[in-house]
């Protein structure tokens, strides 16, 4: 510290300026007489993209690991994995002369026609604020930093650049931040990138509350943050909003307008001074490791094969899969071929390898023919030709495997979705095929959920592959051969059809602003709310065996919020292959002040069995596994009363409940003010004893009347219509009764809540 405090001292304000801006598209500005080192950063989140020469901001990148993509990644809910992958992740940096890799990607799937949802983790917080949290861990055990990305509020293409998320405060706080604010505090990532969108009118890239009150002041971030390349529109305003660093580099109009803006007194050189410490704390962090070398190709590439294997998930499964002995089978679809691995953009990796899904098949299926028909053109073409080739393949066959990847034109970042179909060739395709072989399995590449009800039924199998990294290839022919047992657990609904989603009305927006109109009800928490059927339910996903679960045990009945509560069940392998089972527990408020969603994700864990192998799981649930935010309290509060622990294996598949009491510790201040309503005096402790006594004292026919009016008026139950009015507005109907105006007593009650004597 003493180090950077005197080196700032040292630096000129111009070299400080100039600190802050990039110095290429891809490196910091290093001080040479000051012997300052310069940081280089690649994308990012799966694999790293190095660009060869480091002046160009979009050349051919070096070869390195293209790991499966974070839909697949998430999918495995193993958070060792996703650890293992980080480390894998930062040794290809080192060697690569990386210094921060540019990920990971926490926002929210707000919609399945988001066009980078194959980069985000989950439409559930808490699971992405998981894997978020294990990708930083493991990338900067090594030594290497990370950039946790896009902050905030980033959910969609259409706009990128300027569209304005609009939202409420509690809609901020339990769904788009809580990811970020877990992978913040649990994993400290060395930089966080802000997004390019505006969050309530103001851009994220000068967003003060954003980056200082809530990033750097209340979740106590220490590292700089980076904006997105090219999310800066008022360099002055940007530092001042906590932005530290811009990139692309160079600006040079940028530094000058930091060093004038100092000079002329329109911004405290403190300001900058803050960025520069942030920025040089890293650069130093960064220099501690040594970089150059090399890294293992092959056993990276082998843990992107499992990492795949283990993230895709099993829809459907009538007992084709795994595979048996056959003797011919048709492969169709050009995926077979050319395998579907990653998605368009920034994230674009140069792989080391690529495994061919044909081959990788061929080699696991021994003396089985295999004869292949490309089923379907490149893109959105349309050949019938092709459609027939296919059909005449698969009905002398004895099982059809459809490989399909979701073209680029349809999703890629850049550019959203425009909806969440197969291609129409694709769909002929399956009809036709699935009409001459019953014994059909489509392996679908694609990095978010699509719709499968005018073709799923004729199929005997349904995988879903993901863009699953550069060994895909070979971790779909482990899990057709049962090499791998599928454990893959959606974590992303797959709705019927695309006006089910909770964003449809408000998505993608316009006039500069997008909605959030569903508010804290994105994903599953929309359709359990809703009952809304969907096709496969937030964490489904099938086995070759099956699980029982039982015995389920919470620590204690009744508890208080922040001393937590632990949850336990017995999960037992009931077939005759060992696998993989992830345990979800959701928790369910009885009654809350404000509407909640009927089940949260609070707790998961992965768990291997034997066949017939028993083993008792246990999650521990805090604080936050109960509470919401309140934006009156402005804070995260608990409330008295019961809950239900809900433990399943997916968000529709609840095996076993336990209802718990909490009781909250919180001394919250009272809410009431002069427009709270009688059911508002009543239902506030504080309120309703001295609200009761005031009436007390009211003469004995004007009590009798104060709730129940006159009982029946005009149809109308007065009850019900008197509790739900104002105290003042209730009080107005005996004015003439009272010593002083209704405005005046109510104040008076409040004074008494608010000294609470
Ligand atoms: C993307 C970021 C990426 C950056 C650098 C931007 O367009 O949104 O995710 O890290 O470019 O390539």
């Amino acid at each position: 510290m003493t180090k950077i405090n005197d080196l700032i001292k040292k630096m000129t304000l111009e070299e400080k300026a100039a600190l802050c801006t990039g110095a290429s598209p891809w490196t910091t500005t290093p001080v040479e007489r000051l012997d300052l080192p310069e940081l280089t950063v690649s994308d990012g989140p799966h694999g790293v993209r190095r660009v060869a020469d480091i002046n160009n901001l979009i050349a051919a990148s070096l070869p390195a690991t293209c790991f499966p993509t974070a839909s697949c990644m998430a999918s495995t809910w193993d958070v060792d994995l996703i650890y293992a992958m980080g480390q894998a992740l930062a040794e290809e940096c080192i060697a690569l002369k990386v210094d921060v890799v540019l990920g990971p990607g926490a926002n929210m799937k707000r919609t399945p026609l988001g066009g980078r949802n194959f980069e985000y983790y989950s439409e559930d917080p808490f699971l992405a604020g998981q894997m978020a949290a294990s990708f930083i861990d493991g990338v900067q055990s090594k030594g290497v930093g990370t950039s946790l990305k896009h902050f905030a509020a980033n959910n969609q293409e259409f706009q990128r650049l300027s569209i304005s998320s609009k939202m409420d405060e509690r809609t901020l706080r339990e769904i788009y931040l809580p990811a970020f604010e877990t992978a913040v505090k649990k994993a400290k990532p060395w930089t966080v990138m802000c997004a390019y969108n505006k969050l309530n009118g103001t851009y994220c890239s000068e967003n003060h509350r954003l980056l200082v009150d809530i990033l750097k002041d209340e979740w106590g971030f220490e590292g700089f943050v980076v904006s997105d390349w090219g999310a800066v529109h008022d360099r002055v305003a940007s530092l001042k909003g906590g932005l530290d660093l811009e990139m692309p580099g160079p600006k040079e109009r940028r530094v000058k307008a930091v060093v004038e803006a100092v000079r002329s007194g329109a911004m405290g050189e403190s300001v900058l001074d803050e960025s520069v410490r942030r920025i040089l704390g890293i650069v130093f962090k960064a220099a501690e490791t040594s970089k150059g070398g090399l890294f293992d190709t092959a056993a990276h590439h082998a843990l992107a094969r499992r990492i795949a294997a283990e993230g895709m998930v099993l829809l459907k499964n009538n007992g084709i899969l795994p595979l048996k002995e056959q003797q011919h089978i048709a492969v169709i679809g050009r995926a077979a071929e050319e395998a579907h691995f990653q998605g368009g953009g920034s994230s674009h990796i140069n792989p080391t390898q690529v495994d061919n899904p044909f081959k990788e098949l061929q080699k696991s299926a021994g003396e089985t023919k295999l004869t292949y028909a490309e089923g379907y053109p490149a893109g959105t073409a349309f050949d019938q030709s092709l459609i027939d080739a296919a059909v005449k393949n698969a009905r002398s066959a004895d099982v059809a495997l459809l490989y399909l990847a979701l073209p680029d034109s349809k999703e890629s970042e850049g550019y959203d979705r425009a909806d969440l179909d197969l291609t129409p060739q694709q769909v002929a395709l399956i009809k036709a095929v699935t009409a001459v072989q019953p014994m059909t399995v489509v392996i679908l590449n694609n990095g978010a959920a699509v719709v499968m009800s005018e073709w799923i039924d004729g199929t005997a199998a349904v995988l879903e592959a993901w863009m699953m990294g550069q060994a895909g290839g070979g971790a779909i022919a482990d899990v057709l051969y049962g090499k791998v047992n599928p454990s893959g657990r959606l974590a992303e609904t797959f709705p019927l059809k695309l006006v089910d989603t909770p964003a449809h009305i408000n998505f993608p927006g316009g006039n500069g602003e997008v909605r959030y109109g569903e508010g804290i009800f994105i994903g599953y928490r929309y359709y359990d709310a809703k009952e809304v059927p969907v096709h496969f339910p937030f964490g489904y996903g099938m086995s070759y065996t099956t699980f029982t679960y039982k015995n389920s045990k919470v620590s204690a009945a009744s508890f208080k919020d922040v001393d937590g509560l632990t949850v336990s069940v017995d999960v037992t392998n009931a077939g005759k292959v060992t696998g993989k089972e992830v345990v979800q527990v959701y928790v369910h408020d009885h009654k809350s002040g404000l509407v909640r969603p009927p089940k949260e994700l609070k707790g998961f864990a992965k768990v291997e069995l034997q066949p017939g192998e028993t083993k008792t799981v246990t999650l521990a649930l805090d604080f936050r596994a109960f509470a919401y935010f309140h934006p009156a309290y402005k804070q995260w509060i608990t409330e008295d009363g019961e809950f239900d622990i809900l433990i399943g294996a997916s968000v529709n598949d609840i095996r076993c409940s336990q209802t718990v009491t909490l009781q909250s510790t919180l001394e919250l201040p009272s809410l009431l003010n002069r427009e709270s309503t009688l059911r508002d005096w009543m239902e506030d402790p504080r309120g309703k004893r001295f609200f009761t006594s005031f009436i007390q004292q009211l003469p004995a026919q004007m009590q009798a009347a104060f709730f129940r009016g006159e009982g029946e008026v005009a149809g109308m139950d007065t009850t019900s219509f008197f509790m739900d009015t104002s105290l003042p507005d209730r009080l107005h109907y005996f004015e003439s009764a009272l010593p002083t105006s209704p405005e005046d007593l109510v104040d008076g009650l409040l004074a008494q809540v608010s000294q609470n004597k």
